[in-house]
């Protein structure tokens, strides 16, 4: 993680005053958040900050430019987008709504752009965007602010039209993205949703300061996680390389483990052209089950330990109908080795941030199993890495 690339907000009222706002170059300082030693708060001249007498690390989002109290005022986020920045914004309807209990809903911009979308009172419309200028994105966005919402753009691109035209950008600093199908550009939007997650806790009374301390610790730990995922990769590759002819695969998952599957499965799609599918795991009996033959492979995602159990017992129904599992969980789970052909396991972190580290492996298997195929990972058919027209 970038050390730009995360936003603060301090717990003990660190909002800035308007004055202080508007000393500001708008045009210039948008987005530039960060993760800071509240012990050091006198080194950036922004801060209007009380000073804070220990040194926790504090989310400071003054550059965001949010009106003073706006943030503790908002009753419901909506997050608009396409494609993985879509998946991004189901991760963080479940992330944020169980670390705030502040109602998220979530819509692809080509539906919201033509459904006529209410949208309620003391609300935030949250644009996710890697490009910045995707068509349906920048439509809904403009949609939205014509509606009278404030807008918040989550983009890569510096300057692009999404960034330009929204009331407030955070920027994800993911740098230049070369690849059709994205990967450090969700991770970085991840990790944008989760800051603004804290940030709201913290406005709304319902993240204490040593809980904000402990994700902030859980935050900066994700790197170094996330190189302990990658040493596993021979493993993940030996497995694709034995599915590389599969015809159908299925990903299940309940909770946030559900919206990690969604991007899982597009991974594959994209870039192996392997038919795939997510399903919430509780839908399975509603259809999907029948679909299920001998040596299918069916992919269980079980970061969520108060759902780990129910999500397990799916995986059992399928593998009596002859499907063949791999189980995507925390070390500690050893216990899902009793029930699938193929273990893989991720390190703990806290719930709301697993899809950062369990998106991984399945980003490896996509990879895997295009390159076991012999195609072109980087430029997959019939795909565009920005898509500016409808
Ligand atoms: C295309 C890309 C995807 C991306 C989506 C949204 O389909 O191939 O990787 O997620 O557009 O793009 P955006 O630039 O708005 O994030």
């Amino acid at each position: 993680m970038s050390d730009k690339a995360a936003d603060i907000y301090h717990a003990a009222g660190t909002e800035k005053t308007n004055a202080a706002q508007d000393t500001q170059d708008t045009q210039d300082t948008r987005g530039t958040q960060d993760i800071r030693d509240a012990s050091n708060t006198e080194a950036s001249s922004e801060e209007t900050a009380t000073p804070v007498k220990n040194s926790a690390k504090v989310i400071d989002l003054s550059a965001l430019h949010f009106e003073p109290g706006f943030l503790a005022g908002l009753e419901r986020l909506y997050f608009i987008a396409c494609g993985s920045a879509y998946h991004v914004g189901m991760a963080a309807k479940y992330s944020i709504e169980k670390m705030t209990r502040v109602p998220v809903e979530v819509d692809l911009a080509s539906e919201f752009r033509y459904r006529d979308p209410i949208l309620v009172p003391n609300s935030m419309v949250i644009i996710i965007s890697q490009s910045g200028e995707t068509a349906d994105s920048l439509a809904a966005m403009r949609l939205a602010k014509e509606m009278g919402v404030p807008t918040l753009a989550v983009v890569n691109v510096i300057g692009s039209s999404i960034a330009r035209e929204a009331d407030h950008v955070m920027y994800t600093y993911a740098g230049p993205e070369i690849a059709v199908a994205t990967t450090k550009a969700y991770s970085a939007q991840l990790i944008c949703t989760y800051i603004l997650g804290i940030a709201l806790g913290i406005a709304k009374g319902r993240i204490d300061q040593e809980k904000e301390t402990a994700y902030i610790n859980a935050l900066e730990k994700l790197p170094d996680q996330i190189s302990k995922i990658l040493e596993d990769k021979e493993r993940i590759q030996w497995f694709a390389s034995k599915y590389a002819n599969a015809h159908d695969v299925f990903f299940i998952g309940r909770g946030l483990d559900y919206a990690i599957c969604l991007e899982g499965s597009l991974k594959m799609k994209e870039i192996s052209y392997i038919h795939s599918e997510a399903y919430a795991a509780g839908e399975l009996k509603h259809g999907t089950i029948s679909l299920i033959e001998d040596g299918t492979l069916v992919i269980g995602v079980m970061t969520q330990n108060d759902l780990y159990e129910k999500t397990r017992s799916n995986l059992v129904e399928v593998k009596a109908r002859g499907a063949y599992l791999m189980g995507l969980t925390n070390y500690g789970n050893y216990s899902t080795e009793d029930t699938v052909n193929f273990a893989v396991y991720v390190p703990k972190t806290e719930a709301p941030f697993t899809a950062s580290l369990a998106v991984i492996p399945l980003q490896l298997m996509g990879y895997y199993l295009s390159v076991a195929k012999g195609l072109d990972v980087d430029k997959p058919r019939n795909l565009a890495k920005s898509v500016t027209v409808e």
